[in-house]
């Protein structure tokens, strides 16, 4: 375990994901920073009084400076939106603009690959291969970009990990997920993980020096392949 965080930002706070996250900090008595779009700043009235709030773009570096000032967590839900690099400059001003010491936890899918040994079905990357294209002709995500992102967080030698999230449930937390080194491990073939649990493993991580610098690929604890794997003897991760 590394230090424990006092202060945390949440780029990208006012998401299903994000507003996950801030509920989970504020349990752990974490002081959070929520950084989302002006637009969507009525999404965290939830949280009014016990939070503080940096509305702008994440890839505003001005805005990701000063929202990151002091913070020893930095929490990044990264998402490809648009044509023009937005998760490559949310990634770029929060890698650059952080504390020296501050531990950075990225959320992405299970299509990102660090080290390109990971195993895909053909479905999955027929799957990907079609949204890609669907959602660059129609300029609403350039999933290239979420890619080019990683490969920034994987090149610098700051405190990272970058979480892979399966296919995403709504639902009561099950548990913190468990993990593996690639997609293809079977203990991921269920591919389902509530998001509230896909939440508190980002919050975990930023504690846990076992997921320093690796991009652990998860699923829920309680799912068929998890269950199975857990009965079969472990070789998957559970956390510390
Ligand atoms: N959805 C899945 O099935 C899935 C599966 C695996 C991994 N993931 C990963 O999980 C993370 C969160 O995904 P999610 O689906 O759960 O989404 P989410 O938590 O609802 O977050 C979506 C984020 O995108 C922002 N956003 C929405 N439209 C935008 C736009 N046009 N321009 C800029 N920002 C915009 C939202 O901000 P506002 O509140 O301002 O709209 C919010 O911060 C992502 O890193 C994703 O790669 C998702």
């Amino acid at each position: 375990m590394t230090h424990s965080p006092l202060r945390v930002c949440i780029v990208g706070a006012s998401g299903k994901l994000g507003r996950y996250m801030i509920r989970h900090c504020l349990d752990l008595s974490y002081e959070v920073v929520g950084v989302c779009r002006p637009e969507s700043v009525g999404k965290l009235a939830n949280f009014a009084g016990q939070i503080r709030i940096e509305p702008g773009r994440t890839d505003d570096r001005e805005v990701i400076g000063r929202a990151l000032r002091g913070c020893d967590g930095v929490l990044t839900v990264l998402v490809p939106w648009g044509v023009h690099g937005y998760s490559t400059g949310t990634a770029a001003a929060v890698l650059d603009l952080a504390e020296p010491h501050a531990r950075l936890v990225f959320s992405c899918g299970w299509h990102i690959s660090q080290d390109g040994k990971d195993r895909y079905k053909p479905t999955f990357r027929a799957f990907l291969a079609v949204a890609t294209w669907l959602f660059a002709a129609l300029r609403i995500a350039d999933i290239g970009d979420q890619v080019r992102a990683c490969e920034r967080i994987f090149a610098s030698g700051r405190a990272w990990t970058v979480v892979r999230g399966s296919d995403l449930e709504e639902g009561d937390a099950e548990g913190l997920p468990v993990w593996s080194e690639h997609i293809g491990d079977a203990v991921l073939t269920s591919n389902r993980t509530r998001r509230v649990d896909f939440a508190r493993f980002m919050v975990h991580a930023l504690t846990d020096d076992g997921l320093l610098q690796k991009v652990p690929a998860i699923v829920s604890c309680k799912s068929a392949s998890a269950l199975a794997h857990i009965a079969g003897g472990p070789s998957a991760r559970s956390p510390a």
